[in-house]
Protein backbone atom coordinates (compact mmCIF):
# COMPACT_ATOMS: atom_id res chain seq x y z
CA UNK A 1 0.00 0.00 0.00
CA UNK A 2 1.19 3.16 -0.79
CA UNK A 3 1.57 5.40 2.01
CA UNK A 4 0.21 8.77 2.65
CA UNK A 5 2.61 11.46 3.04
CA UNK A 6 2.38 14.80 5.14
CA UNK A 7 4.44 18.01 5.59
CA UNK A 8 4.44 18.20 9.38
CA UNK A 9 4.16 14.00 10.26
CA UNK A 10 6.00 11.09 9.31
CA UNK A 11 4.56 7.95 9.23
CA UNK A 12 6.92 4.12 9.22
CA UNK A 13 5.83 0.77 9.55
CA UNK A 14 7.92 -1.62 10.41
CA UNK A 15 5.63 -5.35 10.90
CA UNK A 16 3.10 -4.44 12.73
CA UNK A 17 4.00 -1.20 14.33
CA UNK A 18 3.36 2.05 12.72
CA UNK A 19 5.72 4.83 14.27
CA UNK A 20 4.12 8.52 13.87
CA UNK A 21 6.30 11.07 14.82
CA UNK A 22 5.90 14.98 14.70
CA UNK A 23 8.65 15.78 12.14
CA UNK A 24 9.74 19.46 13.44
CA UNK A 25 12.54 18.80 14.59
CA UNK A 26 14.21 22.55 14.17
CA UNK A 27 11.43 23.53 16.11
CA UNK A 28 11.49 20.56 19.13
CA UNK A 29 8.72 19.14 17.47
CA UNK A 30 6.19 22.60 18.67
CA UNK A 31 2.88 21.60 17.59
CA UNK A 32 1.66 24.05 14.82
CA UNK A 33 -1.65 23.93 13.50
CA UNK A 34 -0.56 21.91 10.41
CA UNK A 35 1.23 19.39 13.17
CA UNK A 36 -2.68 19.27 14.30
CA UNK A 37 -4.88 19.05 10.94
CA UNK A 38 -2.09 16.31 9.39
CA UNK A 39 -2.35 13.98 12.69
CA UNK A 40 -6.00 13.92 12.89
CA UNK A 41 -5.80 13.32 9.54
CA UNK A 42 -3.35 10.34 10.18
CA UNK A 43 -4.68 8.95 13.43
CA UNK A 44 -8.35 9.01 11.31
CA UNK A 45 -6.46 6.33 8.81
CA UNK A 46 -4.33 4.25 10.68
CA UNK A 47 -7.18 3.65 13.42
CA UNK A 48 -8.63 1.47 10.40
CA UNK A 49 -5.41 0.58 9.04
CA UNK A 50 -4.77 -3.36 9.13
CA UNK A 51 -0.88 -2.67 8.76
CA UNK A 52 -0.82 -0.68 11.79
CA UNK A 53 -1.31 -3.22 14.87
CA UNK A 54 0.19 -1.18 17.71
CA UNK A 55 0.78 2.69 17.63
CA UNK A 56 4.28 4.73 18.51
CA UNK A 57 3.91 8.05 18.96
CA UNK A 58 7.21 10.07 19.27
CA UNK A 59 9.21 13.00 17.51
CA UNK A 60 11.84 13.15 14.96
CA UNK A 61 14.98 14.31 16.44
CA UNK A 62 15.97 15.30 20.25
CA UNK A 63 12.07 16.42 21.32
CA UNK A 64 9.49 14.33 22.01
CA UNK A 65 7.13 17.72 21.21
CA UNK A 66 8.35 21.12 22.78
CA UNK A 67 4.09 21.80 23.44
CA UNK A 68 1.70 24.42 21.34
CA UNK A 69 4.11 26.21 19.08
CA UNK A 70 4.18 29.89 20.49
CA UNK A 71 4.38 31.36 17.34
CA UNK A 72 2.61 29.67 14.68
CA UNK A 73 -0.49 28.22 17.02
CA UNK A 74 -0.66 30.91 18.98
CA UNK A 75 0.39 34.43 17.99
CA UNK A 76 0.30 34.09 14.10
CA UNK A 77 -3.82 33.31 14.96
CA UNK A 78 -3.97 36.33 17.55
CA UNK A 79 -5.97 38.25 15.20
CA UNK A 80 -7.47 35.19 13.18
CA UNK A 81 -10.52 33.38 15.86
CA UNK A 82 -11.57 31.45 13.04
CA UNK A 83 -8.18 29.66 12.35
CA UNK A 84 -7.51 30.22 16.16
CA UNK A 85 -10.85 28.25 16.42
CA UNK A 86 -10.36 25.46 13.93
CA UNK A 87 -6.64 24.12 15.31
CA UNK A 88 -8.13 24.82 18.00
CA UNK A 89 -10.52 22.01 17.40
CA UNK A 90 -7.92 19.62 15.75
CA UNK A 91 -5.90 19.67 18.80
CA UNK A 92 -8.06 18.43 20.88
CA UNK A 93 -9.40 15.97 18.93
CA UNK A 94 -6.44 14.19 17.61
CA UNK A 95 -4.43 14.39 21.21
CA UNK A 96 -7.26 13.26 23.44
CA UNK A 97 -10.06 11.81 21.58
CA UNK A 98 -8.52 10.02 18.16
CA UNK A 99 -5.68 8.91 20.52
CA UNK A 100 -7.35 8.46 24.29
CA UNK A 101 -9.78 6.35 21.88
CA UNK A 102 -7.26 4.68 19.66
CA UNK A 103 -8.61 0.76 18.74
CA UNK A 104 -5.45 -0.37 19.22
CA UNK A 105 -2.56 -0.31 21.38
CA UNK A 106 -0.73 3.42 21.71
CA UNK A 107 2.49 3.83 23.27
CA UNK A 108 4.23 6.67 24.11
CA UNK A 109 7.97 6.92 23.40
CA UNK A 110 9.40 10.11 24.92
CA UNK A 111 12.80 10.70 23.13
CA UNK A 112 13.18 14.22 24.61
CA UNK A 113 12.05 17.49 25.46
CA UNK A 114 8.31 17.03 26.48
CA UNK A 115 6.42 20.52 27.50
CA UNK A 116 3.28 21.80 27.88
CA UNK A 117 0.34 20.50 25.80
CA UNK A 118 2.45 17.71 24.55
CA UNK A 119 0.85 16.11 27.98
CA UNK A 120 -2.18 15.33 26.53
CA UNK A 121 -0.91 12.78 24.20
CA UNK A 122 1.64 11.42 26.10
CA UNK A 123 -1.09 11.10 28.91
CA UNK A 124 -3.80 9.90 26.25
CA UNK A 125 -1.60 6.86 24.76
CA UNK A 126 -2.16 3.65 26.53
CA UNK A 127 1.28 3.42 28.24
CA UNK A 128 4.96 5.79 27.73
CA UNK A 129 8.20 4.80 28.01
CA UNK A 130 10.94 7.55 27.82
CA UNK A 131 14.56 8.43 27.67
CA UNK A 132 16.30 8.59 30.89
CA UNK A 133 17.71 12.12 30.77
CA UNK A 134 14.31 13.54 28.50
CA UNK A 135 13.24 16.89 30.13
CA UNK A 136 9.47 16.93 30.82
CA UNK A 137 7.82 20.62 31.81
CA UNK A 138 4.63 21.87 32.60
CA UNK A 139 6.06 25.23 31.62
CA UNK A 140 2.49 27.11 31.57
CA UNK A 141 3.15 29.49 33.85
CA UNK A 142 6.07 30.54 32.04
CA UNK A 143 4.13 31.86 29.64
CA UNK A 144 1.18 33.33 31.57
CA UNK A 145 -1.21 30.80 30.61
CA UNK A 146 -2.75 27.75 32.89
CA UNK A 147 -2.25 24.55 31.63
CA UNK A 148 -5.32 24.53 29.57
CA UNK A 149 -6.80 22.98 26.81
CA UNK A 150 -6.93 19.14 28.67
CA UNK A 151 -3.66 19.54 30.01
CA UNK A 152 -4.36 20.07 33.74
CA UNK A 153 -7.36 17.51 33.76
CA UNK A 154 -4.69 14.89 32.27
CA UNK A 155 -2.47 15.72 34.87
CA UNK A 156 -4.52 15.64 37.74
CA UNK A 157 -5.95 12.43 36.45
CA UNK A 158 -2.41 10.61 35.74
CA UNK A 159 -0.16 12.03 38.88
CA UNK A 160 -0.73 11.80 42.46
CA UNK A 161 -2.78 15.57 43.89
CA UNK A 162 0.92 16.83 45.35
CA UNK A 163 2.88 16.01 42.50
CA UNK A 164 0.43 17.32 39.74
CA UNK A 165 -0.09 20.65 41.78
CA UNK A 166 3.74 21.03 42.44
CA UNK A 167 4.99 20.61 39.03
CA UNK A 168 1.57 22.84 37.20
CA UNK A 169 2.10 25.74 39.72
CA UNK A 170 6.14 25.92 39.87
CA UNK A 171 6.54 25.04 36.19
CA UNK A 172 9.52 23.54 37.24
CA UNK A 173 11.29 20.38 35.02
CA UNK A 174 11.83 17.49 35.41
CA UNK A 175 13.86 13.96 33.75
CA UNK A 176 12.31 10.86 32.19
CA UNK A 177 13.90 8.86 35.52
CA UNK A 178 11.55 11.37 37.69
CA UNK A 179 8.74 11.11 35.44
CA UNK A 180 8.89 7.12 36.11
CA UNK A 181 8.96 7.68 40.16
CA UNK A 182 5.94 9.89 39.44
CA UNK A 183 3.79 7.02 37.78
CA UNK A 184 3.23 9.17 35.20
CA UNK A 185 4.98 7.27 32.22
CA UNK A 186 6.01 3.11 32.69
CA UNK A 187 9.88 3.35 32.35
CA UNK A 188 12.74 5.49 31.91
CA UNK A 189 15.56 3.72 30.20
CA UNK A 190 19.03 4.92 28.14
CA UNK A 191 18.42 6.38 25.22
CA UNK A 192 20.81 3.66 23.12
CA UNK A 193 17.37 1.21 24.58
CA UNK A 194 14.68 3.25 24.41
CA UNK A 195 13.74 2.04 20.47
CA UNK A 196 14.65 -1.64 21.64
CA UNK A 197 12.53 -1.73 25.05
CA UNK A 198 9.18 0.34 22.84
CA UNK A 199 9.58 -2.09 20.17
CA UNK A 200 9.65 -5.08 22.76
CA UNK A 201 6.46 -4.18 24.52
CA UNK A 202 4.81 -3.77 21.00
CA UNK A 203 6.00 -6.79 20.20
CA UNK A 204 4.55 -8.27 23.66
CA UNK A 205 1.21 -6.82 23.08
CA UNK A 206 0.90 -7.99 19.33
CA UNK A 207 1.24 -11.51 20.37
CA UNK A 208 -1.65 -11.27 23.09
CA UNK A 209 -5.56 -11.24 21.59
CA UNK A 210 -6.16 -8.18 19.56
CA UNK A 211 -10.14 -7.89 20.86
CA UNK A 212 -8.72 -8.43 24.60
CA UNK A 213 -6.25 -6.11 24.21
CA UNK A 214 -8.94 -3.76 23.05
CA UNK A 215 -11.85 -4.28 25.03
CA UNK A 216 -9.14 -4.67 28.42
CA UNK A 217 -7.74 -0.79 27.33
CA UNK A 218 -11.19 0.73 27.08
CA UNK A 219 -12.35 -1.02 30.20
CA UNK A 220 -9.73 0.41 32.27
CA UNK A 221 -10.27 3.99 31.30
CA UNK A 222 -14.14 3.78 30.84
CA UNK A 223 -14.28 2.40 34.62
CA UNK A 224 -11.92 5.20 36.40
CA UNK A 225 -14.76 7.65 36.96
CA UNK A 226 -17.57 5.13 37.98
CA UNK A 227 -18.87 4.00 41.17
CA UNK A 228 -18.22 0.09 41.84
CA UNK A 229 -22.09 -0.63 40.95
CA UNK A 230 -22.02 1.17 37.38
CA UNK A 231 -18.50 -0.40 37.40
CA UNK A 232 -19.63 -3.62 37.69
CA UNK A 233 -22.44 -3.60 35.04
CA UNK A 234 -20.24 -1.77 32.66
CA UNK A 235 -18.11 -4.50 32.91
CA UNK A 236 -20.41 -7.56 32.80
CA UNK A 237 -21.97 -6.47 29.58
CA UNK A 238 -18.28 -5.19 27.79
CA UNK A 239 -17.33 -8.94 28.95
CA UNK A 240 -20.48 -10.43 27.07
CA UNK A 241 -19.65 -7.83 24.02
CA UNK A 242 -16.47 -9.15 23.92
CA UNK A 243 -17.81 -12.75 23.88
CA UNK A 244 -19.84 -11.75 20.92
CA UNK A 245 -17.71 -10.69 18.55
CA UNK A 246 -14.83 -12.97 19.11
CA UNK A 247 -15.43 -16.50 18.83
CA UNK A 248 -12.04 -17.82 19.85
CA UNK A 249 -13.39 -16.29 23.69
CA UNK A 250 -16.83 -16.84 23.04
CA UNK A 251 -15.83 -19.95 22.59
CA UNK A 252 -13.92 -20.79 25.48
CA UNK A 253 -11.05 -22.07 23.39
CA UNK A 254 -8.65 -20.61 26.13
CA UNK A 255 -10.22 -22.77 29.08
CA UNK A 256 -9.97 -25.50 27.04
CA UNK A 257 -5.95 -25.43 26.00
CA UNK A 258 -5.51 -24.98 29.83
CA UNK A 259 -8.42 -27.18 31.21
CA UNK A 260 -9.13 -29.89 28.39
CA UNK A 261 -6.27 -30.52 26.49
CA UNK A 262 -3.03 -28.73 29.00
CA UNK A 263 -1.57 -27.24 26.01
CA UNK A 264 -1.31 -23.66 27.45
CA UNK A 265 -0.56 -22.03 30.96
CA UNK A 266 -1.59 -18.14 30.99
CA UNK A 267 1.56 -17.86 33.25
CA UNK A 268 3.82 -18.88 30.75
CA UNK A 269 2.46 -17.81 27.32
CA UNK A 270 -0.14 -15.70 26.01
CA UNK A 271 -3.98 -16.12 25.38
CA UNK A 272 -3.72 -17.59 21.86
CA UNK A 273 -0.85 -19.63 21.17
N1 LIG B 1 6.95 27.12 20.17
C1 LIG B 1 7.56 27.72 19.13
N2 LIG B 1 8.84 27.52 18.81
C2 LIG B 1 9.55 26.68 19.59
C3 LIG B 1 8.99 26.02 20.70
C4 LIG B 1 7.63 26.27 20.98
N3 LIG B 1 6.95 25.66 21.99
N4 LIG B 1 9.94 25.28 21.28
C5 LIG B 1 11.06 25.44 20.55
N5 LIG B 1 10.82 26.30 19.52
C6 LIG B 1 11.73 26.75 18.48
C7 LIG B 1 12.66 27.85 18.96
O1 LIG B 1 12.02 29.12 18.91
C8 LIG B 1 13.79 27.72 17.96
O2 LIG B 1 13.38 28.30 16.76
P1 LIG B 1 14.42 29.16 15.86
O3 LIG B 1 15.49 28.19 15.47
O4 LIG B 1 13.61 29.63 14.70
O5 LIG B 1 14.92 30.25 16.75
C9 LIG B 1 13.86 26.21 17.73
O6 LIG B 1 12.59 25.69 18.11
C10 LIG B 1 14.90 25.51 18.57
O7 LIG B 1 14.69 25.88 19.91
P2 LIG B 1 15.88 26.15 20.92
O8 LIG B 1 15.32 26.82 22.13
O9 LIG B 1 17.00 26.83 20.20
O10 LIG B 1 16.33 24.64 21.21
P3 LIG B 1 16.96 24.02 22.53
O11 LIG B 1 17.26 22.61 22.17
O12 LIG B 1 18.06 24.86 23.06
O13 LIG B 1 15.79 24.04 23.63
C11 LIG B 1 13.55 23.67 24.40
C12 LIG B 1 14.65 23.27 23.44
C13 LIG B 1 13.98 23.40 25.85
C14 LIG B 1 12.33 22.83 24.07
C15 LIG B 1 13.25 25.20 24.28
O14 LIG B 1 13.09 25.54 22.90
C16 LIG B 1 11.99 25.61 25.00
O15 LIG B 1 12.01 25.86 26.20
N6 LIG B 1 10.86 25.71 24.27
C17 LIG B 1 9.59 26.13 24.84
C18 LIG B 1 8.90 24.90 25.45
C19 LIG B 1 7.58 25.27 26.09
O16 LIG B 1 7.50 25.99 27.07
N7 LIG B 1 6.48 24.70 25.57
C20 LIG B 1 5.14 24.90 26.09
C21 LIG B 1 4.45 25.88 25.25
S1 LIG B 1 2.89 26.34 26.01
C22 LIG B 1 1.82 25.09 25.59
O17 LIG B 1 2.16 24.05 25.07
C23 LIG B 1 0.35 25.30 25.88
Amino acid sequence: MVEKTYENIKIEKEDGVTWLSINRPEKRNAMSPGVHFDMEDALTHLAVDKETKVLVLTGAGNAFCAGQDLKAYFRENDNNPVERRRAGLASHHWRWELLSRFPKPTIAMVNGFCFGGAFTQLCACDFAIADEEAIFGLSEVNWGIIPGGVVSWNVAQMMMPRHAMYYAATGKNFTGKRAEELGLINSAVPADRLRAETLELAQGLMKLNQNVVRYTKEAIRAVKNMDVETARDYLAVKQDSLARMDQEIGGRVGLNKFLDEKSYRPGLGPYKV
